[in-house]
């Protein structure tokens, strides 16, 4: 699966104002902990991820794995941290030496839970683990379309496809995570971390509506008006819609964070 630097670049805005600030910051803190500690970010992209850490990691260093070398080009002309071409299926053969924090932004919902189970395994005990903007399988748009629920019931079908990593955990993704981390003794937190996209993220709200229709049309479906008439709701700046994300991070026992966010293991 391939996803092209224009649409990356459109939803960095929505993604970066989406992501829970304080799981941002505790994962800064952590690393920060360290000397000139490495950040390996799987799935980089562009390397949206390291431009939302930022100035709180200043001094840090990134290796930023992706198969995609278009990608990956883009990231270290912007940036000029490593870039590592991967395939992450590969999921034993991932460049994880030396790292202090492994990320995964907008990635998680592609892959198996066999694969994050293995992921898991492979986290040193001294390792911590943020993973951002999983989809959690909600998309609430304003004003409502009488066909938005058979929609989006295909859409979230789709999503559980093989993605090349073997079935996808879909809207599954951040929950099934942190659960297997929980399990393995790390100190998890989960927050919600939805895109709020108003009238004047139109064009993002018109390429989501492209892409979700052409998803639901795989999953047999007839989207076509719905898609259309979405994108004039965007396009005429009278449409708003929330995307629900999981934010995870998981620290090793003893890290344990010290702000207030919801835990997995609470009611
Ligand atoms: C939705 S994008 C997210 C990119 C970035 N993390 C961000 O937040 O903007 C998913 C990324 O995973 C990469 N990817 C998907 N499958 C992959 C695979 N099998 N091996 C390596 N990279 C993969 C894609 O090339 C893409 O850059």
């Amino acid at each position: 699966m391939s996803f092209a630097l224009e649409w990356l670049d459109l939803r960095e805005p929505a993604d970066h104002a989406a992501r829970d600030p304080s799981l941002l910051d505790a994962a800064a803190a952590f690393l920060m902990a360290a000397e000139a500690p490495l950040v390996v970010d799987l799935g980089a992209g562009s390397g949206s991820t390291l431009r939302a850490f930022g100035a709180r990691v200043a001094g840090a260093r990134w290796r930023l794995v992706d198969r995609d070398r278009a990608l990956l080009g883009a990231a270290a002309a912007r940036a000029g941290a490593e870039t590592v071409e991967a395939d992450l299926r590969a999921v034993d053969s991932l460049p994880l030496a030396g790292a202090r924090l492994v990320t995964a932004s907008a990635l998680l919902d592609l892959v198996s839970a066999a694969w994050v189970e293995r992921l898991a395994g492979l986290l040193a005990a001294d390792v911590s683990l943020y993973a951002a903007l999983s989809y959690d399988g909600t998309v609430i748009w304003e004003p409502a379309l009488r066909e938005d629920a058979a929609v989006l019931a295909a859409f979230n079908a789709h999503q559980r496809g093989d993605k090349g990593f073997g079935p996808a955990l879909g809207p599954d993704a951040g929950r099934h995570l942190a659960q297997v981390l929980e399990e393995r003794g790390f100190a998890v937190a989960t927050a919600a971390s939805p895109w709020q996209l108003g009238p004047e993220q139109w064009q993002l709200q018109a390429a989501l509506a492209e892409g979700i229709g052409a998803a639901a049309v795989e999953s047999g479906v007839v989207a076509g008006g719905w898609v259309q008439a979405r994108r004039e709701a965007a396009m005429a700046g009278v449409s708003s819609c929330i995307v629900g994300h999981l934010d995870v991070l998981a620290l090793p026992v003893g890290a344990r964070r010290q702000s207030k966010t919801t835990s997995v293991s609470s009611p």
